[in-house]
């Protein structure tokens, strides 16, 4: 029988730290919630209450408010921390670099100096497989040096070694590093997906705009990559699968000394062209495409050997492709403005036009 341990989950009402909360609670987990929803809705949590009949408590806070967040950590008995909350959009971060040091950084310096504070020793850090960068065209491993290529994974590299060094000069602390690849998808029941604010940057969400007959057509980002078919490839994971991950992160936070770090991806690598085709099958809605330019920072390939969780503590994910497009379509369809709060289709319309550099689109 597991423990019940009282989590704190930074940035748990976003995409990943939502599904993170209800695959905690199911697991008998007490959640305790902090987000500023700068990226992310306090619908999400009204969600999570929906599917589990428990509302986490939580905090409206930026976690670089020191007084604040010291405030959460005397009013709860934290055994495990998660640290979600981050700004996550590559393409971004080569425009506003300073911020990407000063949220993602700031936040864990923050988050640390707390912890030590009031003496919480067991973190699980949501760290990323872009650190590995323009990486070898094979299964990358936990102990292929990493090589960053934008803002954003540089800010993922640099807090995973302040961590690991924080774990050697500080010897009760220890840490996790899941290092998750591209995860999409949504909840089974359509309840909780994807609803970014703002600009769309990554491929689903765009997909599902795409399919639901908003946006004209994906931008695929560049077709002259060394590929199959010159599109670039990524190991897409399903969002509840990485939710898993994390309860057995929770669960393993105990195992060893120090900082361990794992993967957390399928090993199976799916083009841009590959997953329009999939979404496609799974909508049962066309899907138009126009090849452009490549993105800033993109890399070719970035395929995870999933084998070290495997290993370690007999976890591996469960979904495959069809089950990620199906979920987020299903997501889409029962939700077609996202959360309330979510991209209003006028602004995704003007996106669409933005997006493929045409003045006139029928939204
Ligand atoms: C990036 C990070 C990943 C992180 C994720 C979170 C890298 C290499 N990866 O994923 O670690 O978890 O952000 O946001 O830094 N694409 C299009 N058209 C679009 C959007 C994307 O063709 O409109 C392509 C991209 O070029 C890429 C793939 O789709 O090849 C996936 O892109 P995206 O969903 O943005 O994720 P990554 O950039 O791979």
């Amino acid at each position: 029988m597991t423990l019940r341990r009282t989590v704190l989950v930074t940035g748990g009402s976003g995409f990943i730290g939502s599904h993170t909360c209800v695959a905690l609670i199911e697991s008998g987990h007490e959640v305790i919630v902090i987000d500023d929803f700068s990226n992310s809705s306090p619908e999400a949590l009204v969600r999570v209450e929906t599917l589990t009949g428990t509302t986490p408590t939580f905090y409206e806070l930026d976690l670089r408010d020191r007084p604040g967040l010291s405030d959460v950590f005397a009013r709860h008995d934290i055994d495990v921390v998660i640290h979600f909350a981050a700004k996550k959009a590559v393409g971004e971060s080569t425009q506003i670099p300073l911020d990407y040091f000063d949220v993602n950084i700031g936040c864990t310096t923050s988050l640390l100096r707390v912890m030590h504070e009031y003496g919480v020793h067991r973190l699980v850090f949501s760290s990323s497989c872009s650190i590995y960068g323009d990486a070898l065209p094979k299964p990358l491993s936990e102990s292929d040096v990493p090589g960053p290529t934008n803002p954003y994974a540089w800010s993922k590299w640099t807090c995973e070694q302040l961590i690991e060094q924080a774990t050697r000069y500080h010897p009760e602390m220890r840490a996790t590093a899941l290092r998750y690849f591209n995860p999409i998808g949504a909840h089974r029941s359509g309840v909780l997906g994807e609803a970014p604010k703002g600009p769309l940057h990554n491929v689903m969400p765009y997909l599902m705009q795409v399919a639901a007959g908003r946006l004209p057509a994906l931008n695929v980002f560049g077709d002259d990559y060394p590929t199959s078919d010159g599109t670039a490839v990524r190991d897409y994971i399903h969002v509840v699968d990485v939710a898993d991950g994390h309860v057995a992160a929770v669960e393993h936070v105990d195992d060893v000394p120090g900082m361990q770090v794992f993967n957390l991806g399928t090993g199976v690598g799916t083009s841009v062209l590959q997953l329009c085709d999939a979404f496609a099958q799974a909508s049962g809605r066309e899907i138009a495409s126009v090849i452009c330019e490549r993105r800033m920072g993109d890399v070719a390939v970035l395929v995870g050997d999933p084998r070290k969780v495997e290993v370690a503590w007999g976890w591996r994910t469960r979904f495959d492709l069809d089950a990620m497009c199906r979920d987020a379509w299903n997501f889409q369809t029962l939700n077609p403005n996202g959360y309330t709060a979510g991209v209003s289709p006028d602004v995704v319309a003007a996106e669409g036009r933005r997006a493929v550099g045409i003045d006139t689109v029928e939204a």
